[in-house]
C-alpha cells in the first residue's frame, strides 16, 4: 500500500488553512517531486528510458478552470489510461447491457496481464480495465475494416482530449514486437468465442490506442469530459452521453487501477485509471479531473507520485465521493 499511505500524512492536518486550489495543487507537486519510490515499466521496451524525475499535474474542473504544476506538457504513451476511453466509445455504441454480459464489470483481483484470470472465469475477460477485456473492447469497435475502427478509436480519444492525438511511433514498434502475451490473451479469448473480430488485428488496434501520445494536460481534459457527463470543458463538444460517463466511472471506481482497486476507493474515494507509462487520471463527477504523469511505478503498475498526489489533493480538496 506504499501509493496510499499518504492520507496518514494529511491526516496530520499541517496545512495552513484556507488554501486556494492552485497552492495545493503547487502543495501536492512539492511534496512529491522528491519522492524516489517506484520503478520504471521495462517491459516494453520503449519506456524503460523515460526520465524518472518527470512529474506534473494537471487539474481542470468542468468548467475548463485549470491548474497546473510541473511537467504538464511532457508528451506520454497513453497505454491503459486508453481503456478506459474506449469502453465509453463502445458503450455509447453498443450500450450498457451489452457491455456488461459481454465484457463484465467486476474486478479480477489478479493483475492487469493475467491469463489465469479468463481460465477461473469460464472464458470472461471479466471487465474493460485488463489487457484481455480491453482488447475484447476494441474488438467490439464498430468499422468496415481494421484501418477504419483504428481510425474510428483515434478520433473518438481525440474528441475526449480536444484535440487530435497522433502515435508515438517508437512506442508503437517496441510493443507490436514484444507484445506476445496480448496475442495469447487474444487467441485465449477466441478459444472461447469472445472475440467478435480477427485476434491479431483486434491486438495491433489495441497495441495502436496504447501508443497514443498524450500529456497530463490532455489526462486532465480526457477526465474532465467524463466528469462532466461526457461534455468536453474546452471545445463544448458532447463526447458520449451522461450515461456512459456514469457507466464509465462505476468501471473505473471498481477496476481503474488494477487489483489495488478496493484500496484506491478505500483512501481516496474517486475513480480513476492509471497506465504502465506514469499517467494516472481521477475524476471527482461533477466537479473536474486530475491528470498525473510520473514514470516510476508500484508493483500493480501505477504511478506512485501520481497516485500520493491524488491522494492527497482528494483529501485536502474535499473530493473524496463517501
Ligand atoms: O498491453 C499492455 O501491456 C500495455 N500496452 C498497457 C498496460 C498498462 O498500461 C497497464 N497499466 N498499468
Amino acid at each position: 500500500a506504499d501509493v496510499l499511505d499518504v492520507t496518514q500524512e494529511a491526516r496530520t492536518g499541517d496545512l495552513p488553512p484556507h488554501l486556494r486550489v492552485d497552492e495545493l495543487l503547487h502543495e501536492a507537486y512539492g511534496r512529491y517531486r522528491g519522492l524516489r519510490t517506484g520503478t520504471v515499466a521495462d517491459y516494453i521496451p520503449a519506456l524503460a528510458g523515460a526520465d524518472p524525475d518527470l512529474f506534473g499535474l494537471s487539474l481542470m474542473a468542468v468548467d475548463g478552470e485549470v491548474h497546473e504544476a510541473g511537467a504538464v506538457a511532457a508528451p506520454f504513451s497513453l497505454q491503459s489510461i486508453s481503456k478506459a476511453f474506449v469502453f465509453a466509445l463502445v458503450c455509447e455504441e453498443l450500450g450498457h447491457e451489452e457491455v456488461h454480459e459481454r465484457i463484465g464489470v467486476n474486478n479480477t483481483g489478479l493483475p492487469f496481464n493475467s491469463v489465469m484470470a479468463i481460465e477461473l472465469n469460464h472464458g470472461s475477460p471479466m471487465n474493460p480495465m485488463v489487457n484481455a477485456g480491453a482488447i475484447a473492447t476494441t474488438a467490439m469497435v464498430p468499422g468496415p475494416s481494421a484501418a477504419e475502427r483504428w481510425e474510428h478509436v483515434r478520433h473518438g480519444l481525440s474528441r475526449f482530449a480536444g484535440r487530435p492525438l497522433t502515435l508515438d511511433g517508437a512506442v508503437y514498434r517496441s510493443e507490436a514486437l514484444t507484445n506476445q502475451r496480448n496475442r495469447a490473451l487474444a487467441r485465449l479469448l477466441e478459444s472461447y468465442g469472445r472475440l467478435v473480430e480477427d485476434p491479431l488485428e483486434t491486438v495491433d488496434i489495441y497495441t495502436r490506442q496504447c501508443s497514443l501520445s498524450v500529456t497530463a494536460r490532455d489526462l486532465a481534459v480526457m477526465g474532465a469530459t467524463l466528469a462532466a457527463g461526457g461534455v468536453n470543458p474546452l471545445t463544448g463538444e458532447q463526447v458520449v452521453s451522461a450515461e456512459v460517463s456514469r457507466d464509465t466511472l462505476a468501471v473505473l471506481a471498481s477496476c481503474g487501477v488494477y487489483e489495488r482497486s478496493g484500496e484506491w476507493m478505500f483512501e481516496i474515494g474517486l475513480p480513476a485509471k492509471s497506465g504502465v507509462s506514469g499517467g494516472i487520471v481521477a475524476v471527482a463527477p461533477g466537479k473536474g479531473a486530475l491528470g498525473a504523469f510520473s514514470p516510476p511505478l508500484d508493483d500493480a503498475g501505477n504511478s506512485v507520485r501520481g497516485g500520493r498526489a491524488c491522494a492527497f489533493l482528494s483529501r485536502a480538496l474535499g473530493l473524496n465521493l463517501f
